[in-house]
C-alpha cells in the first residue's frame, strides 16, 4: 500500500485482515514521507515499510524507482490509501493500482476534497458528499473506472468535523469492500 499521512485507511485494512474479514496480506507499506504516522501503524502490525522520498530527479524517474521498489516485494495490487502524489505511467503502466478518494465519482479531484465539498454544501451548491474507490489505469487525477462508491449525506447541523468523521467512517468500510472485490478477480492474489 502507498501512503503519505495518518494511515487510518491502512489501519482499516490491517484490522480487517487481523479479524478475518479480509483474506489478504499487506506485503509492504511505502511512504513518500518519513513522518507519516501510517509507517508506525504498519510496523506495529509487522508489515515491512519503505520510505522513498523524492530527490532531485523528475517525477518519472521517481515513479520508475518506486515501481522497482514495489516490484521487489510479492505484490499483485497497489492500494493508494492517502497517497498525495499523482502517479505517472512509469508506475501505473507497471503495477495494477486502485485509489481511494473522499468524494463522489468525478467530484473534487486532488487534495482537500472533503473541505471543498463541505464549502460547496454551505453555499447551497452541493447536496451530498461521498467516497469512492477506483482503478488507476492512467495519469488521471482521482479518476478512473469506479470499483465501489457510497454517498455520504449531509445533516442539517453538520460542521466540517462531523461531516469529515462520517466520510472517514465510510472510507474505512468501503476500502475493505473494494479491496476484497478486486482481490476476488482471478488474476490478483495479494496486496502490494
Ligand atoms: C483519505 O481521506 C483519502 O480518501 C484521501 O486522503 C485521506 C487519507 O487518510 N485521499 C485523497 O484525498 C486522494 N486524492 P488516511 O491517511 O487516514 O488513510
Amino acid at each position: 500500500m502507498l501512503v503519505s499521512g495518518n494511515g487510518s485507511n491502512l489501519q482499516a485494512v490491517l484490522d480487517a485482515i487481523a479479524e478475518g474479514r479480509l483474506n489478504a496480506t499487506v506485503a509492504v507499506v511505502v511512504s513518500n514521507r518519513a513522518s507519516a504516522f501510517a509507517l508506525q501503524r504498519a510496523s506495529s502490525s509487522g508489515v515491512p515499510t519503505v520510505v522513498q522520498t523524492r530527490g532531485d530527479d523528475g517525477r518519472r524517474a521517481y515513479d520508475a524507482q518506486l515501481a522497482a521498489t514495489v516490484s521487489s516485494f510479492d505484490v499483485d495490487l497497489v492500494v493508494l490509501a492517502g497517497w498525495d502524489r499523482l502517479l505517472t505511467s512509469e508506475f501505473v503502466g507497471v503495477h495494477r493500482v486502485i485509489n481511494l478518494h473522499p468524494a463522489k465519482p468525478g467530484c473534487y479531484p486532488g487534495l482537500g476534497a472533503i473541505e471543498r465539498c463541505f464549502e460547496a454544501w454551505k453555499k447551497g451548491d452541493e447536496t451530498a458528499g461521498g467516497v469512492m474507490v477506483h482503478h488507476v489505469p492512467d495519469e488521471g487525477m482521482d479518476d478512473g473506472p469506479t470499483i465501489a462508491w457510497e454517498e455520504v449525506p449531509f445533516e442539517p447541523d453538520d460542521t466540517l468535523n462531523t461531516f469529515e468523521e462520517r466520510v472517514h467512517a465510510t472510507e474505512h468500510r468501503l476500502i475493505v469492500k473494494a479491496v476484497a472485490e478486486v482481490l476476488s478477480l482471478p488474476d490478483v492474489r495479494h496486496l502490494r
